[in-house]
């Protein structure tokens, strides 16, 4: 085979076979296709596209580039659940401890990477003492004993992944959601999911900015499942302003728990509940959406739910008296207040904007080598179709800083606020699954 040949192929619009995907991963992963051949590939892929036999090829071809977890000591069906990046996301840390405590074994594999907060992990060291840093035996030991374990990304995963993406980055070939879905899908199986829960955000603050786009990237990852034979499910859900009113890591991690207490904000806690939902379907604990939800609403009255954030937090050397006790949580030395210029109804908040003023803050990183801030960081007061007086708090500015004028001006100039009674956007648009 000759990769001249598979570029001249998918450039005409042809379909390329297992062997001939499989042929393109592995060269390139070793080396033996050059970065040109790749990236002019990977051009002819954006224009031309790829069937969902040809995805499917590539995701199972990227997964086998590298290491693959193995998780069968693990009992049960562990599903993972991956959100497509946004701000202020803090479902991750509540879903974790929410559908261990129905049963559902959660086995994490996390990261820290760039963006205007942490990542998990970032998020819940902002806990004393807690860390990631675990053996793959004590992993899936923790799991089976607590149903819940976080670990940071270790390994050689998806290698092609990794390489593939690097080289989109500066080809201008990031965009093709064959090459987007694969890519996700890829990470998810290597890391040892048997199912797979999907929040594709929309909007602003997400990798995919129209409905369109998010309702293709969707469908497609869970046509990819389905054809591997993962079950998948996605849910599309907003991303136009931020999600819950925390954007931080310690001030994320402290919404974590409210929410857990059946205290969160509304759009949080909904979230939570549909995409936990899901996750309790896929694990097989549940027949139906709605005993799911069910069973979650009552893990979160029963108090259930928490005790299970406290034993995991304790498993993994944390603080565990956070949970009861906020304030041993990092606190930010000052905190001020974005006092609204006029009254009326709050019409955008851009997501990424707002979450671009908690990055300037420090709670995340603009850079590898930047450090986070864990105290940092905003509490909104208000979101879209909420009235504001004159002079009202839209948001609490926790900052180490004394001056933080340039944020607040940088807040004033993404927060759109209209005489017009507004509609808060919808929260869910869609869900999808593989049967
Ligand atoms: N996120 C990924 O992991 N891969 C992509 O290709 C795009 C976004
Ligand atoms: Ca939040």
């Amino acid at each position: 085979m000759r990769m001249v040949d598979l570029i001249e192929k998918k450039r005409d619009g042809y379909e390329l076979s297992t062997e001939e995907i499989q042929f393109i991963i592995q060269g390139y992963t070793e080396g033996d296709i050059p970065d040109y051949q790749m990236s002019a590939w990977a051009m002819a892929v954006l224009f031309q596209g790829m069937t969902p036999n040809e995805q499917a090829d590539l995701t199972m071809a990227m997964v086998q580039s590298g290491d693959e977890i193995d998780l069968s000591e693990i009992q049960g069906i562990k599903v993972d659940k991956h959100s497509t990046g946004g701000v202020g996301d803090t479902t991750t840390l509540i879903l974790g401890p929410l559908v261990a405590s129905v049963g559902v074994p959660v086995a994490k594999m996390s990261g820290r990477g760039l963006g205007h907060t942490g990542g998990t992990i970032d998020k819940l060291e902002s806990i004393n003492g807690f860390h990631t840093e675990i053996e793959k035996e004590q992993f899936i030991d923790l799991v089976n004993k607590n149903k819940l374990a976080i670990m940071g990304q270790s390994g050689n995963l998806t290698p092609a992944d990794k390489k593939l993406y690097a080289l989109r980055d500066v080809t201008a070939t990031v965009n093709s959601i064959p090459l987007i879905a694969s890519s996700i899908m890829s990470k998810k199986i290597a890391a040892g999911a048997d199912a797979i829960c999907l929040d594709v955000k929309t909007g602003a603050g997400a990798f995919m900015k129209t409905l369109e786009g998010s309702k293709e990237l969707a469908q497609a990852m869970v046509r990819i499942g389905q054809k591997v034979g993962r079950k998948t499910m996605a849910v599309i859900s907003d991303m136009s302003q931020p999600l819950g009113n925390a954007i931080g890591n310690a001030l994320e991690v402290q919404e974590a728990i409210d929410t857990l207490k059946g205290k969160g904000p509304e759009d949080l806690t909904e979230l939570c509940l549909t995409l936990g939902s899901q996750m309790v379907v896929l694990a097989e604990k549940a027949d139906s959406l709605h005993d799911a939800r069910e069973m979650l609403e009552k893990a979160i009255e029963n108090g259930s739910a928490l005790d299970q954030f406290k034993i995991f937090i304790a498993s993994q050397g944390g603080d565990p008296t956070i949970v009861d006790h906020p304030e041993n949580l990092p606190q930010a030395t000052f905190q001020f207040e974005l006092e609204s210029k006029e009254a009326g109804y709050i019409a955008e908040m851009v997501a990424n904007e707002i979450g671009t003023a908690a990055m300037l803050l420090g709670a995340g990183r603009e850079t590898k080598e930047s450090v986070i801030d864990h105290s940092v960081g905003l509490v909104l007061r208000k979101k879209i179709g909420d009235y504001v007086q004159q002079g009202e708090s839209i948001a609490t500015i926790y900052s180490n800083r004394e001056n933080v004028n340039s944020i607040k001006k940088w807040l004033h100039e993404n927060i759109k606020i209209s005489n017009e009674k507004v509609e808060a956007p919808p929260l869910i648009y869609e869900i999808f699954t593989n049967e």
